[in-house]
């Protein structure tokens, strides 16, 4: 697709003869396209126009109000207002719009809400919601040449500063946490490999590369080792301490084991920000370490890299600009519409020969005769060659708002969080069964006499109960064998009253079942 420059050539430039042709074509080229007047622009446009200005106007009465909107799981008769048989002349634009409106916005996973804790999701906002409609309606697809290519390249540029990662490192925008990881590893094990895995892919391997990780790391990198045909047990998980962290003295363990074994260790994953409890990696020991072995250090920042632009826990993501390649998200914790994430790599041709396609990297004789923009050019540096034009949400978001403004509310989710532990340390029915640490909080509902089976039960009903009945939209997990209930907050619309009532309706709740 962006393999070629198009050479433009003036109509006086054509010969007489030339243009005599081209006449004749345009002229049969008219007759045959005479019935063929079928388009998806709207025949009427007025019409459009009102339609569109309702859409605008009714989400953003839905965002101002969203505290109030209903919200609920989706009955059997919207199920069935959904699931119809596509109709061969379709229904036009305003059915379908009502039907959004009916079944389909009212039992959406409620992620707009303030009171949304699950998961690491991020919320949204209206201004991020234009962005995407403009993206949308310039059918943003490329990222690499024209007004786009500035703009991909100046996010990536902005998200390097906000976090301290060194200028010189490149990078690319993607789908997410799972891309942005999946992208680093894979420059990762072509960096490393000891055969060119461009040609003779893994198959060449002579010996197996092995990689090292906490057992607190998010699977979308158990997902990523096996697409990079290493092998999901070529992934050492290695235990964490009571903090969360990985245990180092089992980590260097692991690597001596694997060296003795003559097994090739050649990466370290380190978590910035555990999707479990927020924990963070001694990130400058890992990248010692990497150091030290010869190996290459990636960092899984997904949520947690961007505690960089908090004012009071910056210092947990010490030594994540050490990092060869790091995956950080900013549909997460920045709220930018979904799905946007993004890859940083040090070695920028590293990352190039690894993307590029095989038949154009065999021609690549040196660096030097690289231009900036081919090493900028992110249908060089990820999977995708048709993009979503998803630096534009990016570029106008971080634009309008500006650094402040997103330290702020890093800084109040995290503030937030510690209210919230407050509270629930308070209550001598509840307790924190994890370190918080930054913006997630473990706890579970725990009344003097129960059994550990029994205090499993009762939380799990809690969780069930919680996000049927009252909506608070927390998730459950499991931290070393226990069962617990966990809250992350990368919400910028929770305020202080969200968590008392998360508090109050957990020992309601919990209350009413210990009774039985
Ligand atoms: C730490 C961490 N890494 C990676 C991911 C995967 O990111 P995504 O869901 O954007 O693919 C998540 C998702 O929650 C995460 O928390």
């Amino acid at each position: 697709m962006f393999g070629y420059q198009p050479v433009w050539r003036n109509d006086e430039q054509a010969t007489i003869s030339e243009m005599n042709l081209k006449e004749e074509k345009e002229i049969m080229l008219q007759e045959r396209l005479k019935p063929f007047e079928e388009t998806l622009d709207p025949a009427d446009w007025e019409s459009m126009r009102k339609l569109g200005h309702r859409m605008v106007d009714d989400m953003l009465t839905y965002l101002q109000n969203v505290r109030s909107e209903p919200s609920g799981i989706p009955t059997q008769k919207t199920i069935e207002d959904i699931c119809v048989p596509l109709s061969q002349d379709g229904e036009g634009e305003e059915k379908v719009y009502e039907v959004f409106q009916r079944s389909i916005l009212p039992y959406s996973w409620p992620v707009t809400k303030p009171w949304f804790w699950g998961f690491v999701v991020g919320s949204g906002s209206p201004y991020g919601m234009f962005a995407e409609m403009l993206r949308a309606g310039m059918n943003g697809c490329q990222e690499a040449l024209f007004a786009e290519a500035a703009v991909h390249k100046q996010v990536i540029s902005w998200i390097k500063g906000m976090i301290d990662f060194p200028e010189e490192a490149g990078g690319v925008l993607v789908s997410g946490g799972s891309e942005a990881n999946f992208t680093g590893l894979a420059v990762a094990r072509n960096s490393k490999a000891e055969v060119e895995v461009k040609t003779e892919g893994v198959q060449g391997l002579r010996r197996r590369m092995t990689l090292y990780c906490s057992d607190e790391t998010h699977h979308c990198l158990e997902r990523s080792v096996e697409l990079l045909g290493l092998g999901n047990e070529a992934l050492r998980w290695i235990p964490t301490d009571n903090d969360c962290r990985i245990n180092l003295d089992a980590l260097r363990k692991a690597i001596e084991d694997d060296r003795k074994k003559n097994n090739h260790p050649f990466c370290i994953i380190g978590c910035a920000g555990t999707v479990n409890s927020g924990a963070f990696d001694d990130l400058n020991a890992l990248a010692d370490l990497a150091e030290r072995e010869n190996m290459w250090f990636h960092v899984d920042a997904a949520f947690g890299g961007w505690v960089k632009i908090s004012n009071t826990h910056k210092h947990l993501a010490d030594g994540m600009e050490r990092a060869d390649s790091l995956a950080i998200d900013l549909h997460k914790w920045m709220c930018m519409p979904y799905s946007i994430g993004c890859t940083l790599v040090k070695d920028r041709l590293a990352h190039y020969s690894t993307f590029v396609y095989g038949h154009e990297a065999k021609y690549l004789e040196s660096a030097l005769d690289l231009l900036d923009d081919q090493l900028n050019n992110p249908h060089n540096l990820a999977l995708a060659l048709s993009r979503n034009f998803t630096s534009l949400k990016a570029y106008m978001l971080l634009r309008a708002y500006g650094k402040n403004k997103y330290s702020n509310l890093v800084q109040q989710n995290i503030d937030q969080i510690n209210y919230l532990s407050e509270l629930i340390r308070r209550e001598p029915d509840l307790e924190i069964t994890a370190p918080v640490v930054s913006n997630v909080v473990c706890f579970r509902y725990k009344p003097k006499g129960m059994t550990e089976p029994e205090i499993e039960k009762l939380n799990k009903i809690i969780y069930d109960q919680l996000t049927q009945i009252s909506f608070a939209m927390i998730t459950d997990t499991t931290i070393k064998g226990k069962y617990m209930l966990r809250a992350c907050n990368v919400n910028h619309r929770s305020q202080k009253q969200d968590f008392e009532f998360l508090v109050n309706e957990v020992k309601k709740i919990g209350g009413q079942i210990a009774k039985y």
